[in-house]
């Protein structure tokens, strides 16, 4: 009860601090940001100090590491870890969006601010736990350790090592995420499963130079062109992909489809969140089923010749295109790397040079649900939010996440509290004030359930 009247009573301090960690823009993919992500890493571990934690910066090649413990519950309390990231992805396109990425607003009950939901919103709302437990009891229920990183967004590519080689600092009994969406306001939700990555980079060059396409046009093959056709051969008609032994390693999770049916969800509502005239993909699947259960393979991006005002008349020398493919359990990245390049090989046009860079990957990963860990979620959700929370699929990749169940062998729980509709990624990003807060009491309650069923 202390803890909870502490945490309301200083809310509005709560929301002022939020509000300056939103403030650093620390995107991770910029190198002009570098200074401001260094920023946020260290904003963070002075916050962690003064809430009463150790907390250190962990150099990496790339962005830095925060490690924050408090470990006085004894050797036989568990230890938890909580993991989140304080990068953001890029705020363009600026002009969309109604109050500046990094000036947060809050309007209608949610916070405006690039990062806002993801992530660090969710991340701050267990340092508040933790500063809620200690400043009204003077101790914690559990060890802790959180771990932030500054690289999430771009593919976690120097925390993986990290995790490797502080495999016994990390030691832990269970990881507890929160960086993921709720099925529907008021539905608190636990992440069952999270899609894996493969991204790439294709690369498609023509003549050495820009050429008149009157003087050349129709002789030499057009780059745009070839790789046209190289995008439009990913899909048959029913946008099913044609990457040879692509759906080798689906796992069909027959029981995962049955609880998905059971689930409220309104087409309708999600075509509204997407502003698209239609919803469309691969036939013989719902909404949630081509989310949550199957892959894809995505253009991300297109570039080639003239899209300035007016016309010109050139035959480019080149054209690029970001393609990512979405994996599902039981698909393997690098496996999935291999069929990608010797598909775009074989159907790449005769005339033109065709390259292929991989950028990143991730692995699938599929929840088990059950155990004390899952039994305290349920509990402390319940506690914050009045109702039983429901299991539900994610889209997106966390590629750390299956590492941690290999590496540390502790199972991990998606505790998201992120929204339909929220606009990650994009103009307008917003989290939710009742979710940040409801989410303080969850992960309050949470550390409390742990520890009592040691
Ligand atoms: N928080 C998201 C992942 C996510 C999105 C989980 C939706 C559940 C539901 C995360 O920050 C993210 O955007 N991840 C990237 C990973 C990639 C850059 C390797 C993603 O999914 O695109
Ligand atoms: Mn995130
Ligand atoms: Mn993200």
């Amino acid at each position: 009860m202390a803890i909870l009247s502490f945490v309301e009573k200083n809310l509005p301090r709560f929301h002022q601090e939020l509000d300056a960690l939103l403030r650093i823009p620390s995107i991770s993919a910029r190198s002009e940001h570098r200074a401001d992500t260094r920023k946020a890493a260290e904003w963070l571990r002075d916050h962690a100090r003064a809430i009463g934690l150790i907390a250190e910066i962990h150099e990496t090649e790339g962005h830095p590491i925060v490690l924050a413990e408090w470990r006085n519950a004894g050797p036989d309390a568990p230890t938890v870890l909580i993991y989140g990231h304080y990068d953001v992805q890029p705020a363009e396109p600026l002009e969309l969006w109604t109050t500046p990425p990094f000036e947060p607003d809050i309007r209608d009950g949610r916070i405006y601010a690039r990062g806002s939901v993801d992530d660090k919103g969710q991340l701050f709302l267990h340092l508040k736990a933790i500063e809620a437990h200690l400043a009204a009891t003077g101790s914690l229920p559990v060890n802790i350790v959180v771990l932030m990183e500054g690289e999430e967004e771009v593919g976690s590519e120097h925390l993986m090592p990290f995790v490797e080689a502080n495999r016994e600092k990390l030691r832990c009994d269970a990881v507890v995420i929160s960086d993921s969406t709720m099925l529907a306001p008021g539905v608190p939700t636990i992440g069952a499963s999270l899609r894996g990555l493969a991204y790439f980079e294709i690369g498609v060059h023509g003549p050495s130079h820009d050429l008149h396409s009157g003087s050349y046009g129709g002789a030499v093959i057009n780059p745009a062109t070839a790789l046209a056709r190289i995008i439009a051969s990913f899909h048959d008609e029913n946008w099913h992909v044609r990457i040879p032994g692509f759906y080798d390693d689906v796992n069909a999770a027959p029981d995962f489809r049955e609880q998905i049916r059971t689930l409220e969800f309104d087409d309708r509502s999600f075509l509204q969140e997407t502003g698209s005239p239609a919803l469309g993909g691969e036939a013989g699947f719902g909404t949630l089923e081509r989310i949550w259960i199957r892959p894809t393979c995505e253009v991300n991006g297109l570039l080639s010749g003239y899209t300035g005002e007016g016309s010109k008349t050139v035959l480019p020398a080149h054209a690029m295109a970001k393609v990512s493919c979405r994996l599902v359990p039981d698909q393997d990245p690098e496996k999935i790397r291999d069929l990608f390049q010797a598909y775009v090989s074989s159907v790449a046009p005769e005339g033109v040079r065709v390259e292929i860079r991989v950028l990143h990957g991730g692995k699938p990963w599929r929840a088990r649900l059950e155990g004390p860990l899952y039994e305290a979620a349920a509990e402390a959700l319940e506690k914050a939010f009045g109702r039983k929370p429901v299991y539900a699929g994610e889209g997106g990749s966390i590629p750390i996440v299956p590492e941690f169940e290999r590496v540390l062998k502790a199972p991990v729980l998606l505790m998201g509290f992120g929204l339909p509709g929220e606009n990650a990624h994009a103009p307008d990003e917003w989290m939710s004030v009742e979710n940040f807060e409801k989410g303080i009491v969850a992960s309050a309650s949470l550390l409390d359930a742990i520890g009592r069923n040691r």
